[in-house]
Order: structure tokens, then sequence, then C-alpha cells
């Protein structure tokens, strides 16, 4: 069996009055695809933030090769976790080199540094044409390509991403989701991915959690099963299914 990697446990985050999180329970294997899905403001990036210290944790724990963890960016990053933003934040005004190299800040000798860019670049051969070239002359899927390349530069356990497809056209998002599949395959990089393009990921992810209200409503481990039937469709319908 494949042990547990990252976990949160009963996590409630509030914002004010708002109940972003209301004791969600996720779990991410070692190698899994792992869907976050539900309707806007479910509170999907909340969980990602509440795993780096960026959203305030209520209650509820957050657990690393199920021992307990405390959230915040270096440690996590550290442990082996990265996180690829919503709207991909690369700096426009760098070079390709420089965002990679940005990514792997937390590495310090520079050999390891090389070979890391070295390894990833190999992944993205596109990428590896316009190493000088600045952020902003790189199209949409080049920038997102360039997103999931700075997010492995640290060699993580687990990639979490936020709407990686966003804005893309769709037989970009395609190459976007292939390219999941094979860090996936080719890293055993486990890979938590939010998104609103729900159909191509399903298709491929091997466990999914659906968020409503900042609760999870349902937790399915055949992924592919969500699309039949009309469970996903009661969920954004905002049916209370629980
Ligand atoms: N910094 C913040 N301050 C106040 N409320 C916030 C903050 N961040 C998020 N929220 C609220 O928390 C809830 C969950 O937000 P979150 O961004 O996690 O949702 P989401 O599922 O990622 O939505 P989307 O699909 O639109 O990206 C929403 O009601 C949102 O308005
Ligand atoms: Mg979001």
């Amino acid at each position: 069996m494949k042990g547990t990697l990252l976990q949160l446990v009963g996590v409630s985050v509030h914002y004010g009055g708002v109940k972003a999180l209301d004791e969600a329970s996720i779990e991410i294997g070692e190698g899994q695809i792992v869907a976050l899905i539900g309707p806007n403001g479910a509170g999907k990036s909340t969980v990602i933030k509440s795993v780096f210290g960026l959203a305030p944790i209520q209650s509820g724990h957050i657990l690393w090769h199920e021992k307990e963890i405390e959230p915040v960016s270096y440690k996590m990053v550290q442990q082996g976790v990265a996180y690829v933003p919503q709207g991909r934040q690369i700096f426009s005004n760098l070079t390709v080199q420089d965002n990679l190299e940005i990514g792997g800040v937390v590495i310090k000798d520079k050999k390891i540094m090389r070979s890391r860019i070295a390894d990833v670049l190999d992944m993205f051969p596109d990428l590896k044409n316009k190493l000088s070239a600045k952020g902003r002359e790189l199209s949409g899927g080049q920038q997102q390509m360039l997103a999931l390349a700075r997010g492995l530069i640290t060699d993580p356990k687990v990639l979490m991403l936020d709407e990686p497809s966003l804005g893309l056209a769709p037989k970009i998002a395609k190459e976007v989701f292939e390219k999941i599949i094979e860090i996936k395959e080719r890293r055993n990089t486990a890979i938590l991915v939010v998104e609103h393009n729900i159909r191509p990921l399903l298709e491929v992810a091997d466990r999914v959690f659906v968020l409503a209200r900042g609760k999870v409503v349902i937790d399915e481990p055949n992924p592919k099963s969500l699309l039949e039937g009309a469970r996903l469709e009661r969920v954004f319908l905002g049916e209370r299914i629980l």
C-alpha cells in the first residue's frame, strides 16, 4: 500500500464571519493525482493556502507522513511540498532562467541548482529554447508550463496546482493535463489539482474531493464515476447533500 504524504484533518479557516473551510479533511497519497473541485468560493484555494500558512487556521491539523507539522511555507518547502498559485504568478520582467532560479531560492548549492534546472528542462523542451526570453514574451500556455517547471525545481514530493488550465484554450489546457500525468509518471510526484475544468481532470485523477461551502461533501476513490449520475450536478446547483 502506498503511504499518505499530506493530510488536512478537520481544518477550519475563518475570514471574519466567513467560514472558508469547515472541518475539512483531505489527504494526498504518494504518487497520486488528487482532484479538488467545487463551486466558486467553496474553499479550494484556501485548502492549499492553509497548508502554506497563508490562511488563518482556526482548528484542525496538517500532517506530513502522519505526523503533525506546523503549516508555514518554508517548512513545507523543506519537507517537499510545492505550490503553483492561481494565475501562474511568474515574473513577467524576468527571464525564464531567472524565473526557474527563483523557484529554487532555497537551493544554495549552484551545482545542484544547475542539475535541477537541467532535469526540469528535460520535461519542458519548449522552455529550453526560451531561457533568455522574458516571462511576458511567453504565450499563456508557455507561462503555465514555466509555472509548473518552477514548481518542480525543489524536486517536491507533493505539487499543489491551483487552476492550472485557467484562461487557456482547450487544446493548450489538454497539454497541461498531459504534462501533469507525465510529471506523476516520470517523477512519482503526488499532485493536488484544483480545477474548474472538471472532465479532463476526473479522467486522470486517482481520487477526488468535492468541496461545497467549506465542507468536503464527496470523497471518491473512483473519480470517473462522478462523470456519470447527478452527484456533482447536485453539489454545483447548491443542494445541501450533507
Ligand atoms: N483573504 C480573504 N479574506 C476574506 N475572505 C476570503 C479571503 N480569501 C477567501 N475568502 C472567502 O473564503 C471563501 C473561500 O474562498 P476560496 O478562494 O478558497 O474559494 P475557491 O473555492 O478557491 O473559489 P474559486 O473557485 O472562485 O477560486 C470565499 O467565500 C471567499 O470569499
Ligand atoms: Mg480559488
